[in-house]
């Protein structure tokens, strides 16, 4: 029996894991991809148990050759992909005069060329499937934060990289989602980079509080499956879309406020 196949970048831990669960179970054959090989398999190890094909492919997506690699290995081993997510991403916190100019461009190497990467492998498979390509960008791609230059411009780059594409190909049956959860338990604010490029090792959030993974990979399997355009997610999320929309000048008040009060903030 042959599935429909679903590809996830950043498919070993939080939203990206939850959402090759999710389809997964909806009975998609799921490739996903990470830099660390064993998380992957312990990842894959638990995906089997919804009897579709797993592949666990360790790539890193800021390498133009691993996401070609990839989805090479895709077609040959599950047929071409009709849905991708272009997932992987890494966040940042820590003011832009102390930054080190390899953490803002780390943020661009792999939120968004890594996106455009994923993109370029896997756009021929995605054209025969007349498949979905869904980009995980963030409430920050809408709004730029404080002490998160490069984790918003890179968000904000993608946001107008999958618009742009969607125009081009407009008329040919393929579908783009910009997906933008909201805060979500994960381990992204762990491994975010202070100033000096280093995990910062802790999360400001109380994580248990947040919205969790299963719950956000459920939005954008269902996004996907209706083809809608874009998926923002949280009441937070929403309400600061749309304040930064009608508001901006309130809202740079509002967020650095906001992100001031968060524990041990470098706006302290
Ligand atoms: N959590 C939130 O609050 C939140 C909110 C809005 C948007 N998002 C977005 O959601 C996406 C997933 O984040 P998450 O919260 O689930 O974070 P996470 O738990 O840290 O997972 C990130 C995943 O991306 C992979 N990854 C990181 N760098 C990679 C690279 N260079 N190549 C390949 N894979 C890479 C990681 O695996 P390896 O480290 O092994 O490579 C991991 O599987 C990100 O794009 C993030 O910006 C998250």
């Amino acid at each position: 029996m042959s599935h429909p196949v679903c590809v996830i970048t950043g498919g070993s831990s939080g939203i990206g894991l939850a959402l090759a669960h999710r389809y997964a179970n909806a009975g998609y054959a799921v490739a996903i991809t990470g830099r660390d090989a064993s998380a992957l398999e312990i990842a894959a190890t638990a995906l089997r148990a919804y009897g579709t094909p797993v592949l666990a492919l360790p790539g890193n997506v800021a390498l133009l050759a691993d996401c070609q690699a990839l989805a090479a290995t895709v077609w040959a081993q599950l047929g071409p992909a009709s849905v991708v997510v272009a997932n992987a991403g890494i966040s940042m916190r820590a003011l832009f005069r102390d930054a080190d100019m390899a953490v803002i461009e780390q943020l661009m190497q792999v939120n968004f060329l890594g996106a455009v990467y994923t993109a370029k492998a896997f756009l021929p498979q995605l054209e025969q499937t007349k498949g979905s390509l869904v980009g995980v960008s963030s409430i920050a791609g809408y709004r730029g934060l404080p002490a998160r230059t490069g984790y918003s411009a890179s968000k904000a780059a993608l946001q107008a990289f999958l618009e742009s594409l969607r125009a081009e190909y407009y008329g040919t049956g393929l579908h783009f989602l910009t997906a933008c959860p909201g805060f979500t338990a994960s381990a992204i604010r762990n491994r975010a980079l202070n100033a000096q490029g280093l995990a910062q090792g802790e999360s400001p959030l109380e994580e248990g509080k947040i919205m969790q993974p299963a719950a956000v990979a459920d939005a954008i399997y269902k996004a996907q499956q209706a083809r809608r355009r874009t998926l923002v997610l949280t009441r937070q999320g929403r309400l600061t879309v749309w304040l930064n929309k009608w508001a901006p000048g309130w809202m740079d008040k509002l967020v650095y406020q906001h992100f001031r009060k968060e524990k041990n903030s470098p706006l302290a």
